[in-house]
């Protein structure tokens, strides 16, 4: 019979799975799978979203040119290459759909971030996929692997899932190597947590480069993951065809905003990397002793594996950190099964999981 039949390239994608937020039977939950911000919003963004949900009845700015406005001046950056969009994902998959297509190829590292393969593939192009080594992002594998069909490179610095970062001088060394026809997109998501002086943003390249993108959201640090809000910074060749091809009104009214408040309480977020600078450490140490295998992180997150010497498996700790309200990331979409995920939580949370990781232990 005939049907309508989806493009083909279609067939083999599946759907992005975020991180999950109830448990059945436990009513108190701390969800620690998304790598939000615990602290919540500041009250002067509750404010804004009070205030601000007064207009939805009409139609948002199509240009964001309050929150653009805003991203310039806090950033002195230029309003005319900014984007916004309904979460920095957005701005990813609208960077594939514009410069990949069929007999293409984008490369990613081995253990980055799930949206990237999937805008990748959205497209209808080839993943590649660069070796890491001790959950590292290699420059020279990526090196390696380009050939005549490469068309864009997706970096996440530092990367979700590993936490891990790659130096400002192996980024440029990347940059400096590479055909001026591939787009390097550097997504900058987590960078409100990094405190290593290897480590700089990708903007202050732009300007100079037509070939370099980086993105940036409001879902982490700035604790707005659920108004869905990210930005990317372009040239100005990508700028014009990224606004061709986006939605027009794929910030909301609301979202806009609030992002603008969220961006003038600095305090707030401030406050978030302290709290993250605690706990981040404290944890990581935690999760040591108890014979865990951390991997050093510049993020809100701790990626760990249950090594072989432990008498149990992640699935296990999953299970049981969730019979106390704790939800973890499972890594099998990742290809890391014997892995997990966790965000650093507010105080009670992480208190709750240290004690929840020793009574397993015991
Ligand atoms: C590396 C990285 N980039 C981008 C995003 C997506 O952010 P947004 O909420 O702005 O779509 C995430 C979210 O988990 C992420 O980990």
């Amino acid at each position: 019979m005939n049907k309508p039949i989806p493009n083909n390239f279609l067939n083999d994608l599946k759907p992005y799975k975020g991180g999950a937020s109830s448990i059945n039977g436990v009513d108190k939950i701390f969800k620690l799978s998304s790598n939000e911000n615990p602290l919540g919003p500041s009250e002067s963004v509750i404010n804004a979203y009070n205030e601000a949900i007064k207009d939805i009845t009409v139609y948002p700015d199509p240009s964001n040119s309050l929150l653009i406005k805003k991203l310039s001046q806090f950033y002195s950056i230029n309003a005319k290459n900014i984007i916004c969009g309904c979460g920095s994902d957005e701005i990813l998959h609208l960077l594939a759909r514009a410069y990949l297509s069929g007999n293409d190829e984008a490369i990613v590292s081995e253990n980055s971030f799930a949206v990237y393969p999937l805008a990748i593939q959205a497209s209808g192009a080839r993943i590649v996929r660069a070796k890491e080594i001790n959950f590292q992002t290699q420059i020279n594998s990526i090196l390696d692997l380009i050939n005549n069909s490469t068309k864009m490179i997706f970096i996440a610095n530092p990367n979700n899932p590993t936490g891990t970062m790659v130096s400002y001088e192996d980024l440029i060394n990347l940059h400096k190597n590479l055909p001026s026809k591939i787009l390097l997109i550097i997504d900058e998501a987590y960078i409100e947590y990094v405190n290593d002086n290897n480590y700089s943003s990708f903007i202050s390249l732009i300007e100079d480069n037509n070939n370099i993108v980086v993105t940036r959201t409001f879902s982490k640090a700035y604790g707005l993951a659920g108004l869905r809000v990210g930005w990317a910074y372009c040239p100005d060749e990508v700028i014009n065809v990224l606004g061709r091809l986006r939605i027009p009104f794929s910030v909301n009214s609301t979202a806009q905003k609030v992002a603008v408040a969220a961006v003038n309480d600095q305090n707030h977020i401030l406050k978030s990397i302290e709290h993250n600078n605690l706990w981040l450490p404290k944890i990581t140490k935690e999760l040591d002793s108890l014979g865990y295998l951390t991997i050093p992180s510049n993020c809100n997150f701790i990626l760990f594996q249950v090594s072989n010497n432990l008498s149990f498996d992640a699935n296990h700790v999953f299970d049981y950190l969730c019979s106390k309200g704790l939800i973890l990331r499972q890594m099998h979409e990742y290809n890391l099964p014997d892995f997990l995920r966790v965000s650093i939580g507010n105080d009670e949370a992480n208190n709750l999981l240290i004690k929840s990781l020793k009574e397993l232990s015991q």
